[in-house]
């Protein structure tokens, strides 16, 4: 292979509960994306990160064949690795450094570090070729943000969680629900039982800034579902009805998407020079959330870049994307990477 010419990119992602291997081609594209989902923390209702890491340590080596394998590639074939070091589960984190430093070192490649959130932020330009300026809301179980991209690797943050992150907040009121781990899913189901209509006006928090915080409004549903005698302080499960269930799913995801939306007019009013709005991370497959930003992108006649599903939650190719435009402008990382909380 020539890496003069095209660089062929690995990518390794193992932030959280999803263990990913994808390879990028500079001129090629995405070759493949392989992942394997950890499925053990449903009965925890969260993500329990011993358990995390052991399935990591399991997982990695076959993902990366999976991943070679489907590309129709060696490990020979590859010019750069690059792997998620931050921010995610300490422990998860190390498997997927300690892999990618190991490989590198031993096939004579380059290693690249790479910021989970930025390979969210630019998972639109695995299906798209979104303008810049762009304005991103990024939403996952770990981050809220709102960046301004200018550049592949070029972007200002505009705001950020400032407690808990969007999806955390599903996750944590789904189980407050009774409902399973992942939290976003089973609320959009419960709330469209609901008709997603908002019964019971949750607190929109008002602050000035463009960042975000959802520990007040996780906070206010717990103490509505106490004082509507729906929940059980001793066991901490939900003893309402299903009626009521999915009202409380219905309101909690209005004012999730409320605040989105005021956010995103804010920003965009601020920044007249943007040319396209995405809305990317795993809450982005909230499909009441996307037809909302959708109205705010037709009404400010801005089109409006979604990943298809498998790219809106954590995945490898967003990383070997990243990968790839940062070996091209290279930006490679020495053997001393580390991971970062
Ligand atoms: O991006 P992601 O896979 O992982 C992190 O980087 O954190 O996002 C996972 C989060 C979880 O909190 C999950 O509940 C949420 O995305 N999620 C959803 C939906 N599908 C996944 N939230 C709302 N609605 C959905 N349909
Ligand atoms: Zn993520």
């Amino acid at each position: 292979m020539n890496t003069k010419t095209s660089f062929i990119t690995l990518g390794i992602e193992t932030s959280c509960d999803e263990t990913g291997a994808a390879i990028y081609h500079q001129k090629n594209g995405l070759l493949s994306n392989a992942l394997y989902s950890q499925v053990q923390h449903k009965a925890f209702g969260g993500v329990v990160p011993e358990l995390g890491s052991r399935a990591q340590l399991e997982r990695i080596n076959p993902i990366v064949n999976q991943a070679l394998q489907k590309a129709g590639i060696s490990l020979a074939d590859i010019s750069v690795v690059a792997v998620t070091n931050r921010p995610g589960l300490p422990g998860s984190l190390l498997v997927g450094v300690c892999f990618a430093k190991a490989i590198a070192w031993a096939t004579d490649k380059k290693i690249i570090g790479i910021n989970h959130i930025e390979g969210h932020a630019f998972s639109p330009y695995l299906e798209f070729d979104v303008p810049f300026p762009n304005l991103c809301l990024t939403s996952s179980g770990g981050h809220t943000s709102l960046f301004l991209l200018k550049g592949f690797g070029d972007y200002d943050i505009l705001g950020q969680t400032t407690d808990d992150a969007a999806g955390e907040a599903f996750d944590k009121v789904a189980k407050m629900l009774n409902l399973p781990y992942p939290g976003g899913p089973e609320i959009e189901k419960a709330a469209s039982h609901a008709d997603f209509k908002d019964y019971f006006h949750y607190p929109r928090h008002k602050q000035k800034t463009l960042d975000f915080s959802y520990s007040g409004l996780k906070t206010a549903v717990l103490y509505d579902l106490i004082n509507q005698r729906a929940y059980d302080i001793k066991t901490k499960k939900f003893i309402g009805s299903d009626t009521l269930r999915d009202k409380v799913a219905s309101s909690f995801l209005v004012c999730i998407s409320d605040v989105f939306l005021e956010k995103l007019e804010r920003a965009i009013k601020m920044h007249p020079e943007i040319k396209a709005l995405t809305f990317v991370g795993g809450v982005s497959r909230n499909k009441y959330i996307r037809a909302q930003i959708e109205k705010v992108a037709k009404k400010y006649t801005l089109p409006l870049y979604i990943p298809s599903p498998q790219y809106c939650t954590d995945n490898a190719a967003m990383i070997a994307f990243v990968g790839n435009y940062k070996a091209m402008q290279g930006e490679f990382s020495d053997w001393y990477l580390d991971i970062k909380r």
